[in-house]
């Protein structure tokens, strides 16, 4: 077969599309697919995941050149309130100032280098615990202890280093690079596709944190595609179009991709052994909606699209009532590279961060949030922060409902790629050209970070 003939095949089954515009409330036509179809470039080197130099690299450009999110604005709410955002070698506090407004300063005392914070908490100072030296919350310095002893050094060499900030959606990301662009360019447009899914208007209803034994990347690439599903998650095959999800890449968008999978369907994979019937057990069987027969016209996807549309309006006084049937129960899921996974529509309300742990390049910190809508009244506090032990799960997460098990077999898979990859003697991975096309947008984008 002719390598561009390859390159634009796709499952034979019926197609995201398809499905989409077959609801009963068709999907708009943001949804319909990225205008890139193939991404050069099949073979990747495994020093990516395995090499301490390549993550010495990556930290020189990609980690202190790209925008990342720290924290989530509600766990920071009141004056004083602050986290410490840590990323390899590189640490920023983001705090609170008495006028409300948010900065993020390096971690790190002007004077000897002490590192000034550690986790969150609320202060009316940042005070450096060696030598005493503080400053308010908006970083104006304090207390320069013994300022008789300076001599004639300029107050302004103790002022704390600023590291830009912004924020989109309810997410706070800085960026270490001082001469940065603004953040507004670097998402690519991504906010205009939220338009109809504002994540400012979503509360932390789990926030849970858990070390992996494996490079970030790893648990990027895991979530981005979702071939891995007849292997990982048979057991959603009835109800799942896995092989027939729409991956999506845009031109001259670096920094964002997405895939949309439909759900109520059964996988390709599955051929002509599934009946609505079966779907629908099985998606009921999982958790997605309620049993019984189908009603004449009635299709498992509406079922499950009446299920949520009740749940969200009358457990969390959302109206959803504009919005697709796709919107509503579908796995539309967006990438922001380099670390950032979140979740459009109402169908997966997640938003994943994977980042190194240290300079290790064989651990990473792997992070998911479960963000639920509120109507316009009452935003509910934020879920604490959970981080799990290496013999804790996800699924002991009860608020992570049925996700908590399909991640633990994600996460309990990836130090078993790491192995293998510093197992492999060829140096090389080698990826498919449509359903990891994600994979390969990642890794061109991080190639021409790391030319410089
Ligand atoms: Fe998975």
């Amino acid at each position: 077969m002719p390598d561009d003939n390859r390159r634009r095949a796709r499952c034979p089954g019926p197609s995201t599309a398809d499905i989409l515009a077959s609801d009963v409330h068709p999907a708009p036509a943001f949804m319909g697919e990225g205008d890139v179809s193939a991404i050069d470039g099949a073979e990747f080197g495994v020093e990516a995941y395995t090499d301490p130099a390549f993550h010495r690299r990556e930290v020189e450009t990609v980690w202190l050149r790209c925008w990342q999110v720290a924290c989530r604005e509600e766990e920071i709410p009141n004056p004083g309130d602050f986290t410490v955002y840590d990323i390899a070698d590189y640490s920023a506090i983001v705090i609170r100032g008495r006028d409300g407004t948010l900065r993020a300063f390096v971690n790190s005392c002007p004077h000897r280098g002490t590192r000034l914070c550690d986790g969150n908490g609320n202060t009316p100072r940042i005070r450096c615990a060696f030598h005493g030296l503080s400053w308010a919350a908006d970083g104006e310095l304090k207390q320069l202890t013994c300022d008789w002893d300076f001599g004639d050094a300029v107050p302004g060499a103790f002022a704390l280093t600023p590291v830009l900030l912004d924020v989109w959606g309810g997410f706070v990301f800085v960026n270490f690079d001082s001469k940065a662009g603004p953040l507004e360019d670097y998402l690519e447009g991504l906010p205009d596709h939220f338009t109809r899914w504002p994540m400012e208007k979503r509360f932390t209803a789990a926030h849970v944190v858990k070390q992996l034994d494996c490079n970030w990347k790893i648990t990027v690439e895991a979530f981005v595609e979702t071939f891995h599903v007849i292997g990982l998650h048979p057991e959603s095959l009835p109800f799942f179009g896995d092989v027939n999800s729409q991956y999506d890449v845009w031109s001259g968008k670096r920094h964002i991709s997405r895939m949309i999978n439909p759900s109520g369907v059964p996988s390709p994979h599955l051929g002509n052994k599934m009946t609505p019937e079966r779907t629908l057990a099985a998606a009921a069987k999982f958790g997605l909606c309620a049993d019984g027969p189908l009603s004449a016209g009635e299709t498992p996807r509406q079922r499950i699209v009446a299920r949520l549309r009740a749940l969200y309006g009358d457990n969390f006084e959302v109206d959803l009532s504009h919005l697709s049937d796709s919107e509503i129960l579908d796995v539309i899921q967006y990438s922001l590279f380099p670390n950032f996974i979140v979740f459009g529509g109402f169908g997966s309300p997640l938003a994943y961060r994977s980042r190194p742990d240290g300079n290790d390049p064989n651990k990473s910190i792997f992070e998911v949030w479960l963000l639920l809508p509120f109507g316009d009244g009452f935003r509910p506090p934020p879920e604490a922060t959970r981080v799990l032990g290496p013999n804790e799960h996800f699924a002991d997460v009860k608020e992570l409902s049925y996700y908590g098990p399909i991640i633990d077999q994600d996460a309990d898979m990836m130090p078993r790629v790491q192995q293998g990859l510093r197992a492999n003697r060829t140096g090389k991975i080698t990826l498919s050209a449509y359903q990891e096309m994600r994979i390969r947008h990642m890794h061109r984008t991080l190639s021409e970070y790391m030319a410089g």
